[in-house]
């Protein structure tokens, strides 16, 4: 299988939880290297469902090593509970399994706290966060006052640089009319989270470079999507991290050079959480959704946005990402779709677009272009093969992927790990 680098192509969601499941298989090691717990990657093994937000997907098969990289931020009090809840699911965490950056900066309570405030004082025009103070913590690290999880490995260390940076956030916090948090009780119980941590915490750029020499295959494990990328994404209702390929090496130490293929996730139809343009939104493609239980939201439950397939983005996703081959999931959405539209180009004003405007407010004006495939209206959730999909589905993928500009690679039909179809 090679190095591989798995993203997101469109808003998040895509099922890159179930795709790097199922991919884990033939890997040695499974890494995140951007986000946080806002991700939340659902994987379905059996008929037990596991729900990721830290933890890469790679944790549920055993013999498989896990790496949470440097770019990753962590909250460790989240972090303890996603342990306990995999214990209490018979999955083992241990170093064996789990090794975290020691470079990874941390999410702390107030950095939560800020989220709240920050999202609470821009009124209408709001981001929609996922409320886990994930942009707090990367404004930390940029802003080079964050803290590291191999700043836990020293509590004392630790407690003095929590005590500065609580005294500036709470002047923020006050300004924003939030609440101010106590530093004891903040000390107190992160640090006795952090106890889960602790162990697991080391060096993981030289342990990925030994890896790689020793020609074992790893697995990198995109988080949200392209277009919530802080540099490519609908700026300003993104994410604060890069979440394209290319945060893959920064966020691993793992160089450019050693990426053997990239492979970009997308759903059969487009979906998004929180604020900011979508241009084939479409309601009643989300009542449809909605009404057959599909379509919320694995962290926040929130209900997600749901739009036709939107080749102007997933082109642009493929560009940017160096896609090689593309994994198409929830084909079996559309099952009862008797037609299904796809946006091939913008329009915005009298011109034609075939890429989206960098702008957000342009995006917000342009106009779908669609073309109209014929349902294929045939159950394909027990398809095991391409050649058993039916015809029109396979017209479908077969024009979204032309459209797209990349290879068809796995085609998904189900949430579970035997309801994939590799070409
Ligand atoms: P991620 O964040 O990209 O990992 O995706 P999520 O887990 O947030 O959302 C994807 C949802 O689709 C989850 O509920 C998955 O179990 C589900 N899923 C993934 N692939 C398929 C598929 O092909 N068919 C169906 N029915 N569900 C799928
Ligand atoms: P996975 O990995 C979908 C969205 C939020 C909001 C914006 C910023 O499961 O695909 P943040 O909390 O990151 O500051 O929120 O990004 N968002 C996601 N949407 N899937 C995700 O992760 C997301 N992570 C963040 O809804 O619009
Ligand atoms: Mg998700």
């Amino acid at each position: 299988m090679a190095n591989t680098v798995l993203v997101g192509a469109q808003w998040g969601d895509e099922g890159k939880g179930k795709i790097i499941d199922f991919l884990t298989g033939d890997a040695d090691i499974v890494v995140r290297s951007q986000g946080g717990n806002n991700a939340g990657h659902t994987v379905i093994v059996g008929d037990k469902k596991y729900v990721l937000h830290l933890i890469p997907s790679g944790i549920l098969r055993s013999s498989k090593m896990c790496v949470i990289g440097n770019g990753v931020v962590l909250d460790a009090m989240s972090f303890a509970e996603e342990l306990r809840g995999l214990e209490k699911q018979k999955i083992k965490v241990t170093r064996k399994n789990l090794l975290i950056s020691d470079c990874a900066h941390l999410t702390l309570p107030y950095h939560r706290a800020l989220d709240a405030a920050r999202e609470a004082a821009k009124g209408s025009g709001k981001i929609g966060t996922t409320g886990r103070g994930i942009g707090p913590t990367y404004s930390d690290k940029a802003n080079r006052n964050g803290l590291r999880t191999g700043d836990l490995l020293d509590p004392q260390r630790f407690s003095e640089k929590l005590k500065a940076r609580m005294d500036t956030a709470n002047v923020e916090l006050r300004a924003l009319g939030a609440e101010e948090l106590d530093f004891d009780e903040v000390n107190e119980t992160y640090l006795a989270a952090a106890k889960m941590i602790t162990p697991l915490i080391g060096e993981t750029v030289i342990y990925l470079h030994e890896a790689v020499k020793a020609k074992k295959e790893i697995l990198f494990e995109g988080a949200q999507g392209t277009f919530l990328d802080i540099d490519h994404g609908t700026y300003p209702f993104v994410t604060s991290s890069n979440t394209t390929s290319g945060g893959a090496c920064t966020g691993s130490g793992v160089a450019p050079g050693r990426i053997d293929k990239v492979i970009g996730t997308m759903k059969a139809y487009t979906t998004r959480v929180g604020s900011g343009p979508f241009p084939t939104e479409n309601d009643e493609l989300g009542d449809f959704l909605h009404g057959l239980g599909r379509e919320f939201g694995a962290t926040t439950g929130r209900e997600r946005r749901c739009g036709w397939f939107d080749a102007v983005a997933t082109r642009f996703a493929a560009v940017v990402n160096g896609i090689d081959a593309l994994a198409v999931t929830n084909v079996d959405g559309l099952d009862t779709h008797k037609k299904i539209k796809v946006c091939i180009a913008y329009k915005l004003g009298k011109k034609t677009l075939q890429y989206p405007p960098t702008d957000s407010e342009l995006l917000e004006k342009c106009e779908p272009v669609y073309q109209e495939f014929p349902g294929w209206v045939k159950d394909t959730t027990k398809c095991k093969k391409w050649a058993q999909l039916p015809l029109n589905a396979r017209k479908y993928l077969q024009a979204i992927a032309k459209l797209t500009g990349a290879k068809l690679g796995i085609v998904s039909v189900g949430p579970g790990r035997d309801q994939t179809i590799v070409l």
